[in-house]
């Protein structure tokens, strides 16, 4: 059955070099990929190690040997194709039934191909957009953004859904630009660190407002926040806000508190002249159609360039998940979990002085703040070091993980190299004394504006008795 066409096929194939080789290809690499696109699918494939070996390996491999398919029938219409060939091979048989045959078996090995293809390439466009590829295939160039968001609120939050977001616009300029990124990964031309803000991040209404909506918050945050001393028995201290995170009113009667910011009735812009946006020269506000412009006195932008942008989201979460700590709150998280002992006199001290040395690398880090540490405690407590060689060494464990989660020597990230306008450094650029309306009024830096603090680096607060009933 169907044999003139078979051996129709299989000469066609033999004779265009092109067409077998690439042949060949197809079939060492489409029933491969296609049994893991399925497998992928069904059971999602978490090892990056098979990921990258399938669709950065053999995929591509796939559509070389797809295009040297069709290069050889494209330059078969000079060779193979021609009249004279063809009516050769025909020639022996009946012409009618080779044609015929021949157009069923390319059909059904086009179709199968086909449906193969669709598969792979499926998953392999998941592929692109999952977290394996962003944060690890760059492996060296997105590690400190990797670390830092495996330990975030937002860790399962996938990176596009943020970075990208919904439609298909987005979805184009993403590749495009992920198509730079990726020659700039081979080139090793990117910058060190990667630079913020990313000023082709889409609109942070846009991709945060997936999930989270403003308008419907209601009433007040408390924060607490425990930190450590740098003194001889490591003093717990606490500090206790009650953060006034408002609305963008919607089912308050109007907008108000720190998300008044983000509410429909309001719009905010502001200009400034650095590359950081750290350095604001004028605010507009315009709540309700009512505009008010902020100026900062004396200052002179003649000659800078200045630039505008409309305040969202990241104005305020800019590290909603790639959250760099400054070396006290690192250590504090430490303290927290249970990872360093707090009965180690000065152990906060010394353990703070021994991350914020310079070091070249991590691997230097790693065997340098334990060397710190253990000749602290070998000058001043010797007895401790052989009582408490345990306790040292989980401590000496905790200290150099709060490092390695936040200083990436290689992508020249070390301590504060990302500043978090979660805090006084980013909301004060604009609640300073310097901007003025035409009325001479500031913004507000009252201290009740944003949260009643209820206790400020106490030992044993009142207010947290009251709240937890000791
Ligand atoms: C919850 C939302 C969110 C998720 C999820 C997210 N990012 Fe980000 N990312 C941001 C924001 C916001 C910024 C800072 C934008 C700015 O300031 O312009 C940022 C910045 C970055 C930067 C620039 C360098 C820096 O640290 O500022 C890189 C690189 C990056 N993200 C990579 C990733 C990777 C890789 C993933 C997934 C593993 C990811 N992001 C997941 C929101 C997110
Ligand atoms: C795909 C959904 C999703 C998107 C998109 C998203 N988030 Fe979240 N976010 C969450 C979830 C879920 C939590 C709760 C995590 C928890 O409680 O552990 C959260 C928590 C938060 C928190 C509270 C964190 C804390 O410390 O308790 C903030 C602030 C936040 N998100 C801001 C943002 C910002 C800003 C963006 C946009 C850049 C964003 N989110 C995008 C799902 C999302
Ligand atoms: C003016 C600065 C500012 C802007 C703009 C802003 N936020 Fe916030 N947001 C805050 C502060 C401050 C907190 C309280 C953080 C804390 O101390 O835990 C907060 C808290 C949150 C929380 C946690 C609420 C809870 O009850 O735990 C979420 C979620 C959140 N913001 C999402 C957003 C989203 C989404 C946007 C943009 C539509 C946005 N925020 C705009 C400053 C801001
Ligand atoms: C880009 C400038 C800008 C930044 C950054 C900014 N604000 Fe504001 N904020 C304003 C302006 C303008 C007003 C309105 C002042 C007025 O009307 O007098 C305002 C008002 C407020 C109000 C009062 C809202 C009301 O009417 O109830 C709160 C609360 C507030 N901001 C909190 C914050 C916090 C917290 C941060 C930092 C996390 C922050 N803001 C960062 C510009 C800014
Ligand atoms: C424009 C809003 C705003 C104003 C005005 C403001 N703060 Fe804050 N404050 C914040 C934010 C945001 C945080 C960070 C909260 C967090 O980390 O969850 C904060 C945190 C704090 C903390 C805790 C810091 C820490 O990490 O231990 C203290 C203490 C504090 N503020 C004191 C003050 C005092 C004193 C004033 C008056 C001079 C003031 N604040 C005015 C927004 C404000």
């Amino acid at each position: 059955m169907l044999r003139e066409g078979w051996i129709f096929f299989k000469n066609f194939i033999r004779q265009n070099k092109f067409c077998f080789i690439g042949t060949i290809i197809l079939i060492l690499t489409v029933p491969p990929l296609t049994i893991f696109s399925f497998v992928d699918n069904i059971y999602h494939v978490e090892s990056p190690a098979w990921q990258q070996f399938f669709y950065l390996g053999l995929f591509p491999l796939m559509i070389f040997g797809l295009a040297l398919f069709c290069v050889g029938i494209f330059i078969s219409r000079q060779g193979f194709f021609s009249r004279e060939v063809i009516s050769d091979l025909v020639q022996k048989a009946d012409k009618a039934k080779v044609l015929k045959e021949t157009a069923f078996i390319t059909s059904v090995v086009l179709t199968i191909v086909l449906v193969c293809m669709g598969a792979i390439v499926y998953s392999a466009y998941h592929y692109t957009e999952s977290v394996n590829f962003c944060g690890k295939l760059c492996h060296r160039v997105m590690t400190p953004e990797y670390t830092a968001y495996t330990y975030s609120p937002h860790a399962h939050v996938k990176c596009v859904e943020c970075h990208i977001g919904p439609g298909a616009s987005w979805f184009v300029k993403s590749k495009l630009s992920g198509l730079k990124e990726v020659v700039e990964y081979v080139s090793k031309t990117y910058p060190r660190p990667i630079p913020t803000p990313l000023h082709k991040l889409r609109p942070a209404r846009e991709t945060c407002e997936e999930c989270h909506r403003p308008e419907y918050f209601i009433g007040d945050k408390l924060v607490i926040k425990e930190k450590y001393s740098p003194d001889k028995k490591n003093t717990r201290l606490y500090t206790v806000l009650l953060m006034k995170i408002g609305t963008g009113g919607m089912w308050a009667k109007k907008p108000h508190g720190i998300h008044w910011h983000v509410s429909p009735d309001v719009e905010i812009f502001y200009k400034y002249t650095d590359e950081k946006r750290q350095h604001i020269v004028e605010v507009t506000k315009i709540e309700n159609g009512h505009k008010t412009v902020f100026k900062r006195s004396g200052e002179k932008i003649e000659g800078k360039e200045v630039r505008v942008r409309r305040m969202d989201c990241i104005d305020c979460h800019n590290r909603p998940t790639h959250i760099f700590y400054s070396p006290e709150e690192a250590l504090d998280l430490e303290f927290l979990k249970g990872r360093i002992p707090t009965d180690l006199p000065y152990i906060k001290k010394v353990a703070l002085e021994a991350i914020t040395q310079k070091y070249h690398s991590r691997k230097e880090a790693r065997v340098k703040i334990a060397q710190y540490i253990r000749a602290f405690y070998q000058k001043n407590y010797p007895r401790l070091l052989k009582d408490k060689t345990q306790e040292i060494n989980q401590a000496i464990q905790g200290a150099t993980d709060a490092y390695m989660r936040n200083v990436f020597p290689q992508m020249n990230i070390s301590w504060n190299t990302y500043p978090n306008f979660l805090s006084h450094t980013g909301c004060w650029r604009c609640h300073n004394e310097e901007f003025e309306n035409s009325e001479g009024e500031t913004i507000t830096q009252d201290c009740t504006l944003c949260h009643n603090i209820l206790a400020e680096d106490e030992e044993n607060p009142e207010i947290l008795e009251t709240l937890l009933g000791q």
